[in-house]
């Protein structure tokens, strides 16, 4: 159903977890924690810090508990994680995240790779996390992968997600967030799958995770604007991708859809001035320019240039 565009929109930044998993130049915690220090002074009201996942499968995210200990924790901010199992949730608790984030997908291919756990498999795995994690006062946000579009099954109809969802709130999770994780996805399929959403998860309770491989992702954020959807997981100056989907690349740009929410009078609360020094500090870190385009382009012309000005 087509809706008014939600006035202010809630930006997730996840580049410290979603970008640095899958950079191959290993990032030493205190540039980590120098990068993540700089998007809570953007504005950010929630940023996903890192992942209490098995070492051995995410090696650039080992450092997780140094990198929470490490943080200017600013109030207001919630610093959340990535929790696969029990294991995972013990380390993030001693390392006092404010939100624990579960993760499966609408593909059991997917599902297998990512967390060698069938889907419902991985249901019964989160039940004793969501528990525990809700016990000690924490919120909890769910991840559905591979929405609209798997790197091994190729489409996925809208039922699986909306089967994956019913059970993700049975379990009591406060929030989900639907991905595009290869970035594959087009607006008719967003549509289709919020369609289908509509009326079995709450607007408040979804959130739109995108990657921006092929130049989707903003049709896609407005696509789901039409829709009421007010919560958009971003990664500064577009970092990211998964390392068990092949073919993703980053996720869509904190600047990119910070310029077209600016640009359509949508509060975020986010300096973009701000959201540039972060993405200084991790381009520094890692190298090698981000693919953000606002990144490169700079803001739109203030129309102060004297026509003799020259490119
Ligand atoms: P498993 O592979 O089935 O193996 O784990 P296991 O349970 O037998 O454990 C293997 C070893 O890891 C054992 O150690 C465990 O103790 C240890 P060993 O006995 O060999 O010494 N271990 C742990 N150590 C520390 N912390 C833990 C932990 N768990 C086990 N939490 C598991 C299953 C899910 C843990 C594993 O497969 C895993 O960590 N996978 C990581 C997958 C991942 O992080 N993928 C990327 C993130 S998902 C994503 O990017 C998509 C998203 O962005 C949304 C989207 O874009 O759609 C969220
Ligand atoms: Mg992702």
């Amino acid at each position: 159903m087509t809706r008014p565009y939600p006035p202010r929109i809630k930006i997730v930044e996840v580049g410290p977890r979603d970008g640095l998993q899958n950079e191959a130049r290993p990032i030493p915690a205190a540039q980590k924690i120098a990068f993540i220090d700089a998007l809570s002074a953007a504005g950010f009201a929630e940023i996903e810090a890192t992942s209490f996942v098995a070492p051995g499968r995410i090696p650039q995210l080992a450092d997780a508990e140094e990198v929470m200990a490490g943080i200017h924790r600013r109030p207001g901010v919630v610093y959340s994680a990535l929790v696969p199992n029990e294991k995972g949730l013990e380390r993030a608790l001693a390392a006092r995240i404010d939100q624990a984030n579960v993760f499966t997908a609408a593909s059991e291919t997917f599902n297998q790779r990512n967390i060698r756990a069938s889907i419902a498999e991985s249901i019964e795995r989160f039940r004793p996390v969501v528990i525990s994690a809700r016990a000690a006062g924490l919120r909890v946000r769910a991840y559905v992968s591979t929405a609209f579009v798997c790197p091994y099954e190729g489409t996925i109809e809208p039922a699986a997600v909306t089967d994956v969802v019913a059970r993700l709130l049975d379990l009591g999770v406060d929030e989900i967030s639907i991905g595009d994780t290869i970035g594959a996805a087009v607006p008719s399929q967003i549509e289709a799958v919020l369609d289908a959403l509509d009326g079995r998860l709450p607007l408040g309770q979804t959130a739109l995770h995108l990657h921006d491989t092929r130049g989707t992702a903003l049709a896609n954020v407005l696509t789901g604007l039409r829709r009421g959807v007010a919560i958009y997981d971003t990664s500064s100056g577009g970092l990211g991708g998964c390392p068990y989907a092949p073919g993703a690349a980053g996720n869509l740009a904190t600047e990119d859809l910070l310029y077209l929410l600016d640009g359509l009078g949508l509060e975020t609360g986010i300096e973009s001035s701000g959201v540039r020094r972060a993405s200084d500090v991790i381009e520094g870190a890692l190298g090698n320019a981000l693919p953000s385009k606002v990144r490169r382009a700079g803001p739109a012309p203030s129309g102060e240039r004297k026509e003799t000005d020259r490119e």
